[in-house]
Order: C-alpha cells, then sequence, then structure tokens
C-alpha cells in the first residue's frame, strides 16, 4: 500500500502537533511541525536587534540567507513532549522556539509573500515522497493541495487556550489564562484575516473538532480515516486491500 500524504491544518492549541506527532508514530511516517519554521525565522529576527517586523524587505531577505532543518524527534524526547529538532542555522533551536513572543513573531512574519514562499518550498521538499503527516495553516490548501487525506483540526478557544496555559506552567512560566486566551485570539485573527494564505478549511479537508477528545482518540480517528482512505484509493486503483 502506497503511504499517503496527510495534511493537518488548524489554530493554535487545537492538537496539530500532538495528534500529527502520533499518527505519526503508529502509521511509521515522517512528522513534519512547518510552524516551527516560521518560529525559527522569528526567533532569528527577534535576536537580530534593529531588524523591524514591519521590515518586509529586510525579512525577505533574512529568509533568503537562513537555513532552517526539522529533523524527527528523538525517541528519548518524544514522551516529554518535544516536537520536530530544530536546527536554525545548524543551531538547536528546538526549546527556544516555544514562547509566546516568538510565536507572535512568527505570526506577523508569515504575513510576507515572499518569505512564505521560501519556507512552502522547503516544506515540500521535506514531505516530497508521501509517507509524511505535516501539520500548519495552509499545508491542505497550499503546500500539498492534492494531499490524500485533509484534517482541518478544530477546538473551542478556551480549550485550546487553557491546553497552551497547562504547558506554561508545567514550564515553570507562569502566564493567567486571559493572557494566553489573548494570544491565542490574536494570532488566529492574524493567521485568518491575512492575505496570503490564510487559515481557511480546504473545501476537501475533514473538520475534526477535538474540544471533547484526547490526543490519543483523535489521533485513531485521523487514522481510521486514513485506512478508509487507503482503501478508496486501491478500489480507484483496482486493487483488493
Ligand atoms: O500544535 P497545536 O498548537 O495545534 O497544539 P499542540 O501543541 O499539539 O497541543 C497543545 C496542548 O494541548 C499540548 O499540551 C497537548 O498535550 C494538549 N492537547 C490536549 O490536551 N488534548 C488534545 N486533544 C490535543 C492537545
Ligand atoms: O503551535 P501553534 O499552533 O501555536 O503555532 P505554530 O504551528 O507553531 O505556528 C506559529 C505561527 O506560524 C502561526 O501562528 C502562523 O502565523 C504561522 N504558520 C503559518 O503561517 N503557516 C504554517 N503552515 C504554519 C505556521
Amino acid at each position: 500500500m502506497p503511504k499517503l500524504t496527510i495534511a493537518i491544518d488548524g489554530p493554535a492549541g487545537s492538537g496539530k502537533s500532538s495528534v500529527a506527532q502520533r499518527i505519526a508514530q503508529i502509521l511509521g511516517y515522517l512528522y513534519l511541525d512547518s510552524g516551527a519554521m516560521y518560529r525559527a525565522l522569528a526567533l532569528k529576527a527577534l535576536q537580530n536587534n534593529g531588524l523591524a517586523l514591519s521590515s518586509h524587505s529586510e525579512l525577505e531577505a533574512l529568509a533568503a540567507d537562513t537555513h532552517i532543518e526539522l529533523k524527527p524527534t528523538p525517541p528519548n524526547l518524544v514522551a516529554e513532549g518535544v516536537k520536530n529538532q530544530v536546527l536554525l542555522d545548524g543551531i538547536d533551536v528546538t526549546q527556544a522556539i516555544r514562547t509566546p513572543e516568538v510565536a507572535q513573531a512568527a505570526s506577523q512574519i508569515a504575513t510576507i509573500a515572499k518569505v512564505r514562499e521560501l519556507l512552502v518550498g522547503e516544506q515540500r521538499k521535506a514531505g516530497a515522497g508521501g509517507g509524511v503527516v505535516m501539520e500548519g495553516r495552509d499545508i491542505g490548501t497550499v503546500v500539498f493541495p492534492n494531499a490524500e487525506l485533509k484534517i482541518f483540526l478544530e477546538a473551542s478557544p478556551e480549550v485550546r487556550a487553557e491546553r497552551r496555559w497547562k504547558e506554561h506552567e508545567e514550564k515553570g512560566e507562569h502566564f493567567t489564562l486571559a493572557q494566553v486566551l489573548d494570544e491565542v485570539h490574536e494570532r488566529d485573527k492574524r493567521d485568518r484575516e491575512r492575505k496570503v494564505s490564510p487559515l481557511i478549511r480546504a473545501k476537501d479537508a475533514v473538520l475534526v473538532d477535538n474540544t471533547a477528545m484526547d490526543i490519543e482518540e483523535t489521533a485513531r480517528l485521523i487514522v481510521m480515516l486514513t485506512r478508509e482512505r487507503e482503501k478508496e484509493l486501491a478500489k480507484a486503483a483496482g486493487r483488493e486491500v
């Protein structure tokens, strides 16, 4: 059975990374977190004092001069919730990109068409060949519009903010729930309203609302959808499964 390309899109905290990583583990697929690329570039911009996040030309030049690599998570770190290992110009920034400041900067940078073009090119290369679960905001609409299975993952804003708040608490970072909810709202609004590749559900994406589901249940549901899709494709190709 040929391996599929699975695209998962959705707003912040909807469970994309955790669920995509678990699906990849069950199916033996490669897991790729496209958001980590936007975050890594944002981190570089923030570290580069004086580079205004509003200066599109400087950010475009920065993107062209940056090498971001996503590596599979070392198995001993999967249980700790570590997603892809992320190398920014050869330096490990896996943990450094997981701050609210970087998340906000990432969503600002992500509005720039030229920056997206460069990162989308890298994402397509990384996922070429199939057998991949890639998650982000525009995977089913732009990066892999021909993905065999597309999922739009949703959860209520309150639940998404609470999940993010818990993650911060576990890392010893103290924010109020209201602060986290504001951050999530602001980013969702920017991501949904931007002109280039906004966060929208692809017409052929299956909507999965996991407000009341845990990671395992959500992953198992999507694995079931994958098996159904495989059967449909095999039937269409005249193969038995
Ligand atoms: O990648 P995205 O921002 O969509 O979400 P995530 O990082 O996978 O999940 C955010 C937090 O919610 C993590 O701590 C997950 O463990 C948790 N989560 C959950 O409790 N129940 C789910 N169904 C999905 C995620
Ligand atoms: O994990 P979370 O859902 O909070 O965010 P993320 O997936 O790490 O993405 C960070 C930011 O990068 C998002 O708020 C988007 O603005 C941007 N992004 C994007 O525009 N397109 C993608 N395919 C992935 C992320």
